[in-house]
């Protein structure tokens, strides 16, 4: 492909014109969008166009044509869900990953995306008071967290019971019976459901959704085998946290492998104030959360924190003659996470 400068220039600069008018116009515009999907189908569709057009146009049309349907998300009075806006260093830093566009998941290729990453872990985990020899792969979003740590979950438990999921795969496997609290988040049940895991038992929770632990006990005894148990930090209604010492100690006495689903929540342990709310969490084997809600930074970044690295590079890794792995260094960012073509999703979260 021919660089064309003058073509980048007109496309950056009408993109960084409209953005700039977006986030100015976020104080005082309608937060909802005026125009349904139906509707903006029709503008964005058509005929499949015969020729193309300059790149700055493409922006032009775009940024007018989508400008209705757009829901002020990052608005100080949007109070959907639990979506967060973005804060400028995040935002500008995402321009920048999408200007270098690297293939970000090898050391070796794409060394500087590779130590940004690796510096946003260490912070992470410094910041969140979890083990500092833990994993962190930077994944899309907390669903495909949640699933990275279970999927080291699933490696492991099926290992120490003997059996080699990477030759055999699940067929004939032990079952490996999975716990939730009733007021888990759905996309748990997802994780599992790729894992070929099946539907968890749900597990009673309290009047705010947390986890009742002498329940979970009185689940896990009703059967043997392997086990795994996935907590709450953060539930979605109430804002409450599963009681970690409590249903973690129960989790141990069974030999379950626990994850926590912190998307939002797990960031409260880096607040003074908030830290009581996860005490004990640090005791789990794997944990999921993501930037993109509480940390204010762009769509999409999720982060997979596990304890026991071999179980996660063993579920997440592979090897091939052309892809040239770091054998010295703390692991290929592929190797932490389901994809191997990847963006640098950490740099938006590495800012002093
Ligand atoms: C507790 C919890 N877990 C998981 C998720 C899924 O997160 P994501 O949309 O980043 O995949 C959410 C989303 O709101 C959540 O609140």
């Amino acid at each position: 492909m021919a660089y064309r400068d003058d073509e980048y220039a007109a496309a950056l600069a009408a993109a960084a014109g409209h953005s700039e008018a977006w986030l100015g116009s976020l104080p005082n515009r309608h937060v909802g969008p005026r125009v349904p999907a139906s509707e903006l189908a029709e503008v964005f569709g058509g005929p499949l166009p015969e020729s193309g057009m300059p790149a700055a146009d493409v922006i032009d049309f775009l940024a007018a044509a989508a400008e209705p349907g757009l829901m002020a998300m990052p608005s100080g009075r949007f109070f959907g869900w639990v979506i967060g806006g973005t804060l400028p260093a995040a935002l500008a830093s995402d321009w920048l990953v999408s200007a270098w566009d690297q293939n970000a998941g090898l050391r070796y290729a794409t060394p500087a995306t590779a130590a940004i990453e690796e510096a946003a872990g260490h912070w992470l985990l410094e910041l969140l008071g979890l083990p500092s020899a833990a994993d962190v792969g930077f994944v899309t979003g907390a669903t495909m967290a949640n699933f990275t740590g279970m999927a080291a979950a699933r490696w492991r438990l099926l290992a120490d019971a003997g059996w080699d999921l990477d030759r055999d795969g699940l067929s004939g496997a032990p079952r490996i019976r999975c716990f939730v609290g009733r007021e888990r988040h759905d996309t748990v049940d997802l994780g599992l459901r790729y894992l070929g895991l099946g539907k968890p038992v749900q597990v009673d929770a309290d009047g705010q959704g947390r986890l009742v632990p002498a329940a979970l006990d009185a689940a896990l005894a009703a059967g043997t085998g392997p086990a795994l148990v996935c907590l709450q930090a953060g539930n979605l209604h109430s804002g409450a946290f599963d009681p970690f010492p409590e249903a973690i100690a129960v989790a141990r006495k069974h030999g379950a492998w626990v994850h926590i689903d912190g998307a939002f929540g797990l960031w409260a342990a880096a607040a003074p104030e908030l830290r009581h709310l996860t005490q004990g969490f640090e005791e789990a084997d794997s944990w999921g959360t993501d930037a993109h809600k509480t940390l204010n930074v762009p769509y999409d970044c999720g982060m997979a924190i596990v304890r026991d690295q071999t179980a996660l590079r063993a579920a997440m890794g592979l090897h091939a003659s052309y892809l040239v792995h770091d054998a010295e260094g703390p692991g290929d960012p592929f190797e932490k996470v389901p994809e191997l073509s990847r963006r640098a999703r950490g740099c938006r979260c590495g800012q002093p």
